[in-house]
């Protein structure tokens, strides 16, 4: 009963906001442990601090940690909606910053093996959350499996993480060549992290540009460039988001610019909307 009045409630909080042209992006790389958790964590704070409404959505399979980076217990995992039936409202937990996300839990690899009842279902669900957010952001697992393209192909947009070093850049580019393969429209803008300097991050973008524009004839944009630096490995240790542990620190001054470059170039966006996002999620998936 408690449950059922808190839910009717975040749905009225929810309907009382004026519809939104809700924007999904995936956020992948080839190599593992880039930074792609800490970044989407920390980004999606940054925006709810300039009033963005924002999901965090975790499909990091069988490796789902933002809750753990962020030192919140979720009740309620992805699993549960699947599994359990409970509706995506019941799984929406909250964070620092007031920040909505919905934690992966563990045994969610079944979810990319979804029978065509569950996975009604789960659109069901995520139509739900359409015009509710600004932004969707799915964290994904490294690296790109059959089922898990689906989602990522979903999504409006998709910011490829990587390092400096040769091995992320190679296996960033063998990712964009994947998704490249499978969808030539969707716009991929990337992410330089752990960085010695600006130099070196832009000298990093610059070669993997070049190599995508000549074999892929795939443009693509520089989303941002994050320094390496210690007061990120401080903040996991604690728990807590770094804007929030250091928001003086270079990493946290890094994600404050990328919002605003990021949110300040949505006027001349041409990307689709929610609408799009789910029938192309329907489409993915009826073309297994
Ligand atoms: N800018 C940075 N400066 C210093 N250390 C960093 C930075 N970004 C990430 N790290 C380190 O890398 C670790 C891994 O980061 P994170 O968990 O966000 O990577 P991931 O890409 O999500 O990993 P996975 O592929 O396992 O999901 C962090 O715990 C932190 O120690
Ligand atoms: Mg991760």
């Amino acid at each position: 009963m408690n449950d059922q009045a808190k839910n009717l409630r975040k749905m009225l909080d929810m309907a009382s906001n004026t519809e939104k042209e809700t924007k999904v992006i995936a956020v992948v790389s080839g190599k593992g442990g880039v930074g792609k958790s800490n970044f989407c964590l920390n980004f999606a704070i940054e925006l709810k601090k300039i009033d963005k409404e924002v999901l965090l959505f975790d499909l990091d399979i069988g490796m789902a940690n933002v809750d753990i980076l962020m030192g919140a217990s979720a009740k309620h995992t992805i699993v549960d909606m699947i599994e359990r039936e409970l509706s995506i409202w019941d799984i929406i937990e909250k964070g620092p910053e007031n920040l909505s996300f919905i934690a992966g839990g563990t045994g969610l690899s079944s979810m990319f093996q979804l029978n065509p009842r569950k996975l009604s279902r789960f659109l069901q669900q995520l139509e739900l959350v359409n015009g509710k957010y600004d932004y969707i952001i799915f964290d994904m697992g490294a690296g790109v499996s059959k089922d898990s393209l689906h989602y990522i192909l979903s999504a409006n947009e998709v910011f490829v993480v990587t390092t400096p070093e040769p091995t992320s850049v190679t296996d960033a580019y063998a990712m964009i060549k994947y998704i490249q393969l499978k969808d030539q429209e969707i716009p991929i803008s990337i992410l330089v992290n752990r960085v010695d300097s600006i130099p070196e991050g832009k000298k990093t973008f610059e070669n993997l540009k070049l190599v995508t524009n000549q074999f892929l004839q795939k443009e693509i944009r520089l989303l941002g460039i994050i320094p390496d630096d210690p007061t990120v490995l401080k903040a996991v240790k604690a728990q807590i988001p770094f804007v929030l542990h250091s928001s003086e620190s270079k990493p946290s001054k890094a994600i404050q610019e990328i919002v605003l470059t990021y949110t300040g170039e949505k006027q001349d966006d041409v990307t689709p909307p929610f609408s799009t996002f789910i029938n192309k999620f329907k489409k993915y998936f009826t073309e297994r």
